[in-house]
């Protein structure tokens, strides 16, 4: 089904010769691909998106969305936007740190220190230019981002009071460089694989621990198989929305205005939607999975990973964003 669908995507793209899948008339159509399910809330802040879209534009813009991984894992849809075989894609940071270094930053462990730091440093103009801006080499540039809440440890049935508990644990990663760092620092096996793919290894005991929000738990179901997990609170690592930069390019000022309005107004939707839906997972986490909720002393964890913080401090890659984002928190 994915091969056939990524045929069709790429047939359309031959077809029209360019980015749009439909650019009949005055009506422009883009493909969105990302890989959450339809229930999932980043979804319905993309629908948002795609609805501000077509009200802004007066129908002139609009999208059509690929969700639940159809089109392909994080990284196959991250290169077809570089192609522009598809237009957008809501990733997450760490996926793009292996097509642009700067985004490895927000995979580094304890970079924020409450969610509301984050979303305040999120929201500053200047962040936005440093990251979003500066992938245009790389086909592609960050349009708005969506919270994509606290990533903690989950395992399937080990218990974790210290980092040293998580020696020998195989803990699956995001597909990033950091993110593996970020386990071996820990003190655990990390085993980097796309998430479309946790599920299983989790079931097959390839994997015994794995690290997300909450509502991997319940809207990508790992709740089902994996019972313990702990608040960590490790990183908050954010969905970026990205676009092909050649479509961009080829869009007026007003309609690149339209864009860019559309995901800013939908980020702010969704920010909401998510606490609430966090809440929630927890609560069927809990009560209909038989999942575990561990309040942990995060202290040895924080300390375990310190190198590994303090070798951003030295990395010419995101000196930029880094110095940017240390400077906002001693603002505060
Ligand atoms: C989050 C994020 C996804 C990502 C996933 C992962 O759920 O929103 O974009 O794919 O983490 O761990 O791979």
């Amino acid at each position: 089904m994915r091969i056939f669908l990524l045929c069709i995507v790429s047939v359309l793209t031959l077809l029209t010769g360019c980015a749009q899948a439909d650019s009949s008339g005055d009506t422009k159509e883009f493909v969105l691909a990302h890989n959450q399910p339809t229930n999932h809330p980043i979804h319905e802040s993309l629908l948002d998106f795609q609805r501000l879209l077509d009200e802004k534009s007066d129908g002139k813009l609009k999208l059509k969305i690929y969700a639940n991984g159809q089109l392909g894992s994080e990284r196959e849809v991250i290169e077809m936007t570089q192609t522009n075989a598809v237009q957008f894609t809501k990733v997450s940071a760490s996926a793009l740190e292996s097509f642009s270094e700067s985004y490895s930053l927000f995979s580094m462990p304890y970079l924020f220190d409450s969610q509301e730091q984050y979303r305040d440093v999120m929201k500053m103009p200047e962040i936005q230019d440093a990251f979003y801006n500066k992938t245009e080499d790389n086909g592609f540039i960050g349009i708005t981002y969506y919270d994509a809440g606290v990533r903690n440890m989950y395992t399937k049935d080990r218990m974790l009071e210290t980092n040293e508990d998580m020696h020998g644990i195989k803990t699956r990663v995001q597909p990033s460089k950091t993110s593996v760092q970020m386990i071996e620092a820990l003190g655990g096996t990390p085993t980097p694989m796309g998430f479309g793919e946790v599920y299983t290894a989790l079931q097959s005991g390839l994997l015994d621990a794995a690290e997300n929000n909450e509502s991997a738990l319940t809207d990508n179901k790992h709740g089902e198989v994996a019972k313990h997990y702990f608040y960590t609170e490790h990183a908050m690592v954010p969905d970026i929305l990205i676009m092909n930069v050649e479509a961009y390019n080829q869009l007026s000022d007003e309609e690149q205005q339209w864009v860019r309005e559309a995901a800013e107004e939908s980020s702010v939707l969704h920010e909401p939607r998510w606490d609430e839906r966090m809440l929630e997972a927890r609560e069927i986490a809990e009560d209909e999975m038989g999942v575990t909720f561990h309040e942990i002393d995060k202290s040895s964890f924080m300390e375990a990973v310190k190198p590994l913080q303090d070798s951003f401090q030295e990395n010419e890659a995101t000196k930029e964003q880094y110095d940017l984002i240390m400077g906002e928190k001693e603002n505060e």
